[in-house]
């Protein structure tokens, strides 16, 4: 067969060795033939693609990012691109395409598949959040960049008495914010499940002083916003999910404590060191898991399903369980930490 492969939406450590691993068993086992389409589905609607051969992926299992380039491509675009999705096979001269992308991705491989272009999606985000998947490759490394970041923050705070606001990805969800915090021993951890009241986080840091301590970490996602009722932050602005967002949160929080506490507070913003560079042991192996399953559910025609994570096996399941809602942490993991304030 021939198999086309993308990668879409924001990029995630990992990638290369799902493509490397499709590569690897698509050839080598079942003769088949790796077309790998550039930029996502800017590529697949321009018609811009590349054959992916052995050759082309070795050393592919520890690199970072996508050697396939990856794009964010607008929802009207991709519906116009749909009534074509026949065509657009043809062009390419692709049997089946394996997407590998996050909730946006998936909604588009269900909405093709549908429309005759066979698709099997493969989630990605280092956030953690698509549902149905236990996990997604990408989260681990991320929760290690911002673990190892906070614990070196902490000899730094601890020389100036200081309080550090860092803020680490998750739009909608504290996935890694909670498990970083909770690995390196952030002092308040602030996640978009639990709306926060800042005059408690104030509260914790002065207690902490009070103890003799001399810095505190506080952990934040950039999706986390104040409970209603104690903002004393600007209103936010809504995002194009309907989700209200406070940009910049971790500048904005680091400010307010400062006012509040009277005491020097610096914000550390992660952002995309979170994605870059390479995978962890863990994500190299669940990345090059799903590759070898999205090769075998295309011979099996599983069209319309992905790979995820169900305890340790790797399932197929109908897209439409990923994209039927975000996957947000539950309370009863929350409630774990007491740095969750
Ligand atoms: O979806 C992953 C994510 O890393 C979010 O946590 C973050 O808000 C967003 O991507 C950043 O996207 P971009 O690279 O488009 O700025």
């Amino acid at each position: 067969m021939r198999i086309g492969v993308l990668t879409s939406g924001g990029d995630c450590p990992g990638l290369n060795a799902v493509i490397r691993s499709v590569v690897h068993r698509g050839t080598d086992v079942h003769g088949d033939e790796i077309i790998g389409i550039e930029d996502g589905f800017l590529g697949l609607i321009e018609g811009r693609s590349r054959p992916v051969s052995h050759d082309d992926v070795t050393g592919l299992l520890t690199l970072g990012g996508t050697i396939l380039g990856s794009a964010r491509v607008q929802r009207e675009r991709i519906n116009q691109a749909v009534d074509n999705a026949e065509e657009l096979a043809r062009n390419l001269g692709i049997d089946a395409l394996i997407a590998i992308g996050g909730e946006g991705t998936l909604t588009a491989a269900r909405m093709f598949s549908d429309a005759g272009l066979p698709v099997v999606g493969v989630p990605k985000t280092i956030d953690n959040d698509i549902a149905a998947t236990d996990v997604t490759f990408g989260f681990d490394t991320a929760v290690h960049v911002a673990t190892e970041a906070i614990d070196r923050l902490k000899t730094t705070a601890e020389s100036h008495q200081r309080v550090m606001v860092v803020e680490l990805m998750g739009r909608h969800t504290g996935w890694i914010t909670l498990t970083a915090g909770m690995a390196a021993g952030a002092h308040g951890i602030l996640i978009p499940e639990k709306p926060f009241d800042i005059e408690a986080v104030a509260r914790m840091i002065e207690e902490r002083f009070r103890r003799g301590k001399k810095f505190a970490i506080i952990a934040v996602a950039e999706g986390a916003k104040p409970a209603p009722g104690t903002l004393r932050f600007d209103h936010g602005e809504v995002d194009q999910y309907g989700h209200q967002t406070f940009g910049g949160i971790g500048n904005r929080l680091a400010g307010e404590l400062e006012g509040l506490l009277g005491k020097e507070a610096r914000p550390v913003i992660l952002g995309h060191t979170q994605r870059g560079g390479s995978p962890t042991a863990i994500d190299r192996v669940l990345a090059t898991r799903f590759g070898w399953h999205a090769v075998e559910a295309v011979h099996k025609g599983a069209f319309g399903h992905f790979t995820a994570l169900r305890g340790t096996e790797i399932q197929l399941i109908p897209v439409s369980e990923a994209v039927a809602g975000l996957k947000t942490v539950p309370q009863d993991r929350w409630v774990e930490s007491e740095a969750v304030l």
